[in-house]
């Protein structure tokens, strides 16, 4: 009834390709029914591996790369040519090489290009309401009263940590535990380095696809707790949740303590 799926793969490099071939389907189906599409990426081993593996497939010649839309999940916020940023390794495997539109490729603000973190968090909090006031605005069939305030996320990736994070909200840190903003900075991460900018739970779960990727046995903990539906504060992938579907994408190391194990 929640719509959570899981889909098993025999190993990491099979994950990350699956998941790329899965990810030009789906881009190719939006664009079918609306033109363009929008995607949130994640760092982390199998999100960059993900779109490693785009990159490297002939079916992404089908995607009219030129309208989608990207944005990120999370960034660290170190200075803007650091090969830490989720923005630079994206660009690297695969927005540099694909056609893509500059203008739709919505970054967060590095350490060198705004004064501080909540800086940061405000510009990218602007860029989503500046995206979702346009798209409101073009739409014959918008119901809502008011601009959203985060345009439509056809799908969302995430990596998972091994203590469950998702993007850059931590187990009991403030970022998880944030309310009523769609972006916000975090200082003191547990996972260098230390200072970061997130989506936080309430946008990400705007999304109408979310798709979590995890690889490896330091995975299978977060995997099963977050699958039994702990609380998002201690256990934030729990607290994923996308409008139509919530996919559990897991190489075999992952799945060790998938409840009620397939
Ligand atoms: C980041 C992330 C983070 C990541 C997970 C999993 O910027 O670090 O977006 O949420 O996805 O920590 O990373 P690995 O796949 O490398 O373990």
């Amino acid at each position: 009834s929640r719509n959570v799926r899981i889909t098993l793969h025999p190993s990491f490099d099979v994950l990350a390709a699956t998941t790329a071939a899965r990810l030009i389907t789906r881009l190719l189906d939006v664009q079918g029914e609306r033109g363009e599409a929008t995607v949130v990426l994640t760092g982390g081993s199998v999100g960059i591996a993900t779109l490693k593996a785009v990159a490297e497939s002939p079916a992404r010649l089908a995607v009219d790369w030129a309208k989608v839309n990207f944005w990120f999940g999370d960034d660290r916020f170190v200075p803007a040519d650091s090969p830490d940023r989720n923005a630079r390794q994206a660009r690297e495997v695969l927005l540099d090489h694909i056609g893509t539109d500059p203008a739709r490729v919505h970054t967060m603000a590095a350490s060198d290009e705004v004064d501080g973190l909540d800086a940061a968090a405000a510009d990218y909090t602007a860029q989503l309401e500046a995206a979702a006031r346009l798209e409101w605005e073009n739409d014959d069939d918008a119901t809502s009263e008011q601009a959203p305030t985060v345009p439509r996320f056809d799908v969302l990736l995430l990596g998972l940590g091994p203590d469950a994070h998702i993007a850059s909200l931590f187990p009991e840190m403030a970022g998880i535990r944030s309310h009523g903003v769609p972006v916000v900075g975090v200082s003191n991460s547990p996972k260098p380095p230390p200072s970061r900018v997130s989506l936080t739970l309430e946008a990400i779960n705007t999304a109408q696809e979310i798709w979590i990727v995890a690889a490896g046995a330091d995975k299978a903990a977060a995997v099963g707790l977050g699958l039994a539906g702990a609380n998002p504060v201690q256990v934030p992938a729990s607290g994923a949740r996308g409008v139509t579907k919530t996919l559990w994408l897991l190489d075999q190391d992952a799945s060790a303590k998938v409840p009620g194990q397939l």
